[in-house]
């Protein structure tokens, strides 16, 4: 016995190293059947990481002051520059952190269309699917609140016009909006307590959120893209289920091949299309915020925008906006009922019939119509619609159980395919 394995018996003597990679690497066995769409959720991770990293670096250079300084610039505006002019490669760490928000939406919102389409959301991984969802939500918290702080004319009307929703509910709507703001309109009490979210506490919940999603993966195991259960067909010896292989090395190797792809991507936007063209990083947003002026279209990052479509779209009642808001608070919780609205007796598309096809297809053609939709300013004929969108995007949910019972499927395998 060498001396490393010696160490290796003394920690595992006091903490069980071995058997925890073990028991979620070396022996947790995965379908062998994966494809590109179960990248995706280890390309979260690696994103939630580059998100914490870059973060640490911003925060030692980042004031969060509304405050003007000798030059009349907010602090906090100011800060970002220096960050990006002064501070050694300060630029880098800030386009990989903004570049860094994209890529989370754009590798989360993939990640749960790969749901979609496997049926991952069904028994027994509904818990797997809500803390997702949690995750999801706990995501839109920590850009909003990351969006104010660079203090930019985008960051502080947009700031205004979402906590402004909020006054909307009735009866203690006011009091809500000037409890989140903590001043009658937003400013340095704003500021700091979005960066105090930002920076520590939503930050906590998500990691804790992402240990839970996993905790509940390992515990059934994961889905694949045939959606049949691998642990229903075992090795009568071994225990091991047929269809699987052992997670490392086989995925860990497997997934270098997505980081690949992914870091190609990314580096790509972040060297040479930082700003993405204004989706990403906004032109009104290198103007320091201005109580006094505000921007002519005030639109939210195209990772809001299919909400802010919906938001729109509906008209005011009574003059209150409180419809438009609940229904665009309704259109993110409902992905939370997902797994008791679809009735169908097979899990993948793979073995779905044409009807919960054609329901898919024309969601995803409304939620990037309505993101796209979003993003424009709102004229008569753009809002009708997305008026239609809307009604497109709550049917794909509200007939689920109907659709897809009715639905033709073919007889799901007894084992993975290919
Ligand atoms: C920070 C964000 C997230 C991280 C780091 C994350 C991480 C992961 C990882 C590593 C896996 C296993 C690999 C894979 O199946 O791709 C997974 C599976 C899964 N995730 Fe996530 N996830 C995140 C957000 C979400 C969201 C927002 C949802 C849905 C609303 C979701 C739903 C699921 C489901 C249903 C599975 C099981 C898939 C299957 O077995 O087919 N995740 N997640």
């Amino acid at each position: 016995m060498n001396a490393l394995q010696k160490l290796l018996g003394w920690v595992d003597d006091r903490f069980p190293l071995t058997a925890t990679w073990k028991a979620h690497l070396s022996e947790y066995y995965a379908p062998k059947n994966f494809n590109f769409w179960y990248f995706f959720g280890s390309l979260a991770l690696l994103v939630l990481v580059l998100q914490i990293v870059t973060g640490i670096f911003l925060v030692m250079h980042y004031k969060p002051d509304a405050s003007l300084n000798a030059a009349g610039v907010p602090v906090a505006f100011a800060s970002v520059e220096y960050i990006m002019r002064d501070v050694d490669w300060g630029w880098l760490i800030r386009y990989l952190h903004s570049t860094g928000a994209s890529a989370f939406f754009v590798v989360v919102y993939l990640h749960m269309f790969r749901g979609l389409i496997y049926g991952s959301y069904r028994k027994p991984r509904e818990l797997i699917w809500i803390f997702g969802v949690i995750i999801y939500l706990a995501l839109m918290a920590e850009a909003f609140m990351g969006y104010l702080l660079p203090w930019g004319q985008m960051s502080y009307w947009g700031a205004q016009v979402i906590i402004n929703l909020f006054a909307a509910v009735p009866f203690i709507g006011n009091d809500l909006s000037l409890w989140i703001r903590g001043d009658f309109v937003v400013g340095d009490a704003t500021l700091n307590r979005f960066f105090s979210f930002h920076v520590i506490a939503v930050p906590l919940v998500l990691l804790a959120l992402v240990a839970a999603h996993l905790v509940a993966l390992h515990e059934v195991g994961s889905n694949n893209p045939d959606g049949v259960e691998i642990k229903k067909k075992k090795d009568p010896q071994t225990g091991i289920p047929l269809d699987g292989i052992p997670f490392h090395p086989y995925y860990t190797v497997k997934d270098i091949l997505g980081v690949v792809v992914f870091l190609i991507v990314f580096s790509a936007v972040v060297f040479f299309a930082p700003e993405m063209g204004g989706y990403f990083l906004e032109a009104n947003n290198f103007i320091p915020a201005d109580p006094l002026k505000t921007p002519p279209h005030i639109a939210p990052v195209w990772y809001f925008t299919p909400y802010y479509a919906i938001l729109r779209a509906v008209p005011p009642l009574l003059g209150s906006q409180f419809p438009g808001v609940l229904l665009m608070g309704v259109a993110v919780m409902i992905f939370f009922a997902l797994p008791w609205l679809d009735r169908s007796p097979v899990k993948s598309i793979r073995y779905r019939g044409p009807i919960f096809k054609w329901f898919l297809a024309a969601f995803v053609v409304s939620f990037i119509g309505l993101g796209w939709l979003g993003i424009l300013p709102a004229t008569p004929l753009y809002t009708w619609i997305a008026r239609g969108l809307s009604v497109v995007y709550f049917a794909f949910f509200l007939l689920m159980p109907w659709y897809t019972k009715i639905d033709k499927t073919k007889p799901e395998p007894e084992r993975v395919t290919g």
